[in-house]
């Protein structure tokens, strides 16, 4: 699996010979500035829920790639089918096989709504089982008993992309404690210093890992990773 960070919650993971887009958002990412749309190529969307800092940059994501497949709730699903984008519904605790692999959706403890004060459905998570791998990109979510399920209920993880910079999601504390829950001990972090909100110390978080002998990966913007 080949997976290159775009800020914040934003993804592309290549596995099972597809581009899988995670949580499209950079132009509003004040880090991000290189980040360009039209240097994105993929051939999914995956959308963990309708705030903006996961789907501000849907469209133009979108826009260069038209035949991809956005990926989500059945409530985003809706929403992004209106645009006349080609959609795959889901909800929480189902599986689908796609051509790149098969896909669970499940819980994430957070609120969703779109930019206009929608209803979005509800926030969820990704389980993604590739023949390359299997991870899981969590969405923003708190620490929830919930992430006991996945290795009772899906295959071994390689890899999971947890939200660390606390205030709107877990911490790296919590995130240490969800790695334990979902049996991963390569984590890489998400969703932290894009805001004053939510400014974390890398070398701290890292060390907590560390002391428990998991890896806490945070990725440089535009850095690409092979797992
Ligand atoms: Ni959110
Ligand atoms: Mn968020």
């Amino acid at each position: 699996m080949k997976v290159t960070y775009y800020g914040h919650s934003c993804f592309l993971i290549e596995a099972g010979g597809k581009r899988l887009l995670f949580d499209p958002f950079f132009s509003g990412n004040t880090l991000a500035g290189s980040v360009r749309a039209a240097d994105i190529h993929c051939d999914y969307v995956l959308i963990t829920h309708g705030h903006s800092d996961h789907i501000g940059d849907l469209d133009a994501v979108m826009q260069h790639n038209p035949s991809a497949v956005v990926v989500g709730i059945y409530e985003v699903h809706v929403f992004a089918s209106a645009k006349g984008y080609t959609t795959h519904p889901m909800n929480k605790g189902g599986w689908w096989s796609f051509d790149f692999g098969r896909v669970k959706m499940v819980n994430a403890v957070h609120s969703s709504s779109f930019h206009d004060g929608t209803y979005a459905g509800e926030p969820a998570g990704f389980v993604v089982n590739t023949a390359d791998g299997t991870f899981y990109v969590s969405g923003d979510t708190a620490l929830t008993r919930d992430m006991e399920l996945i290795p009772m209920t899906c295959p071994p993880l390689d890899l999971a992309i947890l939200p660390i910079g606390s205030n709107f999601t877990m911490d790296y504390h919590d995130a240490l404690l969800a790695s334990g829950f979902i049996h991963c001990s390569t984590i890489v972090g998400c969703h932290f210093d894009t805001f004053g909100y939510i400014k974390i110390d890398h070398e701290a978080a890292q060390a907590a890992f560390a002391a428990k002998g998991k890896e806490l990966i945070l990725m440089e913007i535009g850095e690409q990773k092979a797992f």
